[in-house]
C-alpha cells in the first residue's frame, strides 16, 4: 500500500497547488517525515487532537489517553518507513461510560484522527446497535451483517451497547452469528476497519468475560467518567452560545440548580440530559415570546433564556415534592 501520509483525501489544496498551471510538473512530493513534528505537520493531527481538547469540556482521562494513542500510531509510521514495524498496530476500541458521556462524539474524532494517519481510508463512521446486525429470522444475520461491514469498511464501525449482541439466556440467538463474523473481519480486515465498541462499563466487562475472543481483540480500553456538575454547566454554557442563545439574568444560577436535582433523578444522561433540557427550555422561551403579541422582540428577546423558563421545570416540581418522583 502507498503511504497514505502524503495523499490526504479531502485536505485543502495549497494556494500554490491551486494556482499553479495546468502544464506545470507536479509539485515534489514532500520529503518523508523523519520527526514527530513532520508527521503530525503533514498529518494534521495536531489540529484534530486541539479541538478534541478545545471543543470538549472535562474529559481529562480520554483526552490524555487518545493522545497516547496518537503517538502510538505516529511512532509507528516513522518505525515503519526505517522498516521496523513488525505489524500494524491493532487498533479496535472499547468506550465504556454512562450515557451522554460522549462516547459517539470522541470516535468521531477518533475516526479523523485514524483517517489523517493514514490507518483507515475514508476516516467515516458507520454507528449501530445490535438491531442492525442481528436478523428475526435464520439466514438473515449474515447479510445484515455483512452490508453493515461494507458500508464501514475504510472507517470505523461503531456499536452501540455491543453486549446486546450475546444472549447467553436464548442458545439460539443470532447475535452469536454476528459476533462470529466481526471476529473475523476484525482480525482479517484490521488494516481496513477499526472497531469501537460501546456501552455501559459493567455490562462490557461482562459480554468480554463471555467473548474472550472479543476481548483479545481489542487493544484499546478507553473509560469515560461522569461529568461533574460544573462541566454539565460549561457544557451547557457552549451548548447555548452554538445556538446564539444565553442565560439572561440569574439564569445560569437557576440551571445550575437544575442540574443539581436533575442529576439526583431517575434516567439521568450527562451531557445528553443537558442538550434534553436545553431543548425544552427553547421551547418555554417560544411560548412565553409567543404569548406577548405586540412587544417588538430584538434579539437580546430572541436568545436570551429566562429564570422563568427554567424554573417552570418539572424537576422543581418533584423535587419539592418527593412522593411524586418516578
Ligand atoms: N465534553 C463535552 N463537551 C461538550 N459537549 C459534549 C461533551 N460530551 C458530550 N457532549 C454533547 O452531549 C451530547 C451527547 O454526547 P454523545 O452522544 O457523544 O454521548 P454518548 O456517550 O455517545 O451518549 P449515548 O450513550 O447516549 O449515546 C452530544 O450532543 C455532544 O455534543
Ligand atoms: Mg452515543
Amino acid at each position: 500500500m502507498a503511504n497514505p501520509l502524503y495523499a490526504i483525501p479531502g485536505a485543502p489544496l495549497s494556494a500554490a497547488a491551486a494556482a499553479a498551471p495546468v502544464a506545470a510538473p507536479a509539485p515534489a512530493e514532500p520529503a518523508a517525515p523523519v520527526t514527530v513534528g513532520e508527521v503530525l505537520a503533514q498529518s494534521q493531527v495536531e489540529a484534530v487532537l486541539d479541538e478534541l481538547d478545545r471543543e470538549l469540556v472535562g474529559l481529562k482521562p480520554v483526552k490524555a489517553r487518545i493522545r497516547d494513542i496518537a503517538a502510538l500510531l505516529v511512532i509507528a509510521r516513522l518505525r515503519e518507513r526505517l522498516g521496523l514495524a513488525a505489524s500494524k498496530p491493532s487498533l479496535h476500541m472499547c468506550f465504556s461510560g454512562n450515557p451522554g458521556t460522549g462516547k459517539t462524539t470522541v470516535a468521531l474524532r477518533m475516526a479523523q484522527i485514524l483517517h489523517r494517519l493514514g490507518y483507515v481510508r475514508k476516516g467515516h463512521v458507520v454507528s449501530v446497535t445490535r438491531d442492525d446486525l442481528v436478523g428475526q429470522y435464520i439466514g438473515h444475520t449474515a447479510p445484515k451483517t455483512k452490508e453493515v461491514l461494507k458500508k464501514a469498511m475504510g472507517g470505523v464501525l461503531f456499536i452501540d451497547e455491543a453486549y446486546y449482541l450475546y444472549r447467553p439466556e436464548n442458545e439460539r440467538d443470532y447475535g452469536q452469528e454476528a459476533i462470529e463474523i466481526l471476529l473475523q473481519v476484525m482480525e482479517n480486515q484490521r488494516d481496513d476497519l477499526v472497531v469501537i465498541l460501546a456501552g455501559y462499563k459493567d455490562r462490557m466487562d461482562t459480554f468480554f468475560q463471555s467473548n474472550p475472543g472479543m476481548s483479545s481483540r481489542i487493544a484499546h480500553h478507553i473509560d469515560f467518567p461522569d461529568y461533574a456538575q460544573g462541566e454539565l454547566l460549561q457544557i451547557a454554557d457552549r451548548m447555548l452560545a452554538e445556538s446564539h442563545y444565553r442565560f439572561g439574568p440569574g439564569a445560569r444560577e437557576a440551571f445550575d440548580e437544575y442540574l443539581q436535582r436533575r442529576i439526583a433523578q431517575p434516567h439521568f444522561a450527562n451531557a445528553r440530559s443537558v442538550r434534553n433540557a436545553l431543548d425544552r427550555m427553547r421551547l418555554r422561551q417560544a411560548s412565553r415570546l409567543f404569548a406577548d403579541r405586540d412587544r417588538p422582540l430584538d434579539a437580546d428577546d430572541l436568545s436570551t433564556i429566562a429564570v422563568s423558563d427554567i424554573r417552570a421545570s418539572r424537576v422543581f416540581a418533584i423535587a419539592t415534592n418527593p412522593e411524586n418522583q418516578t
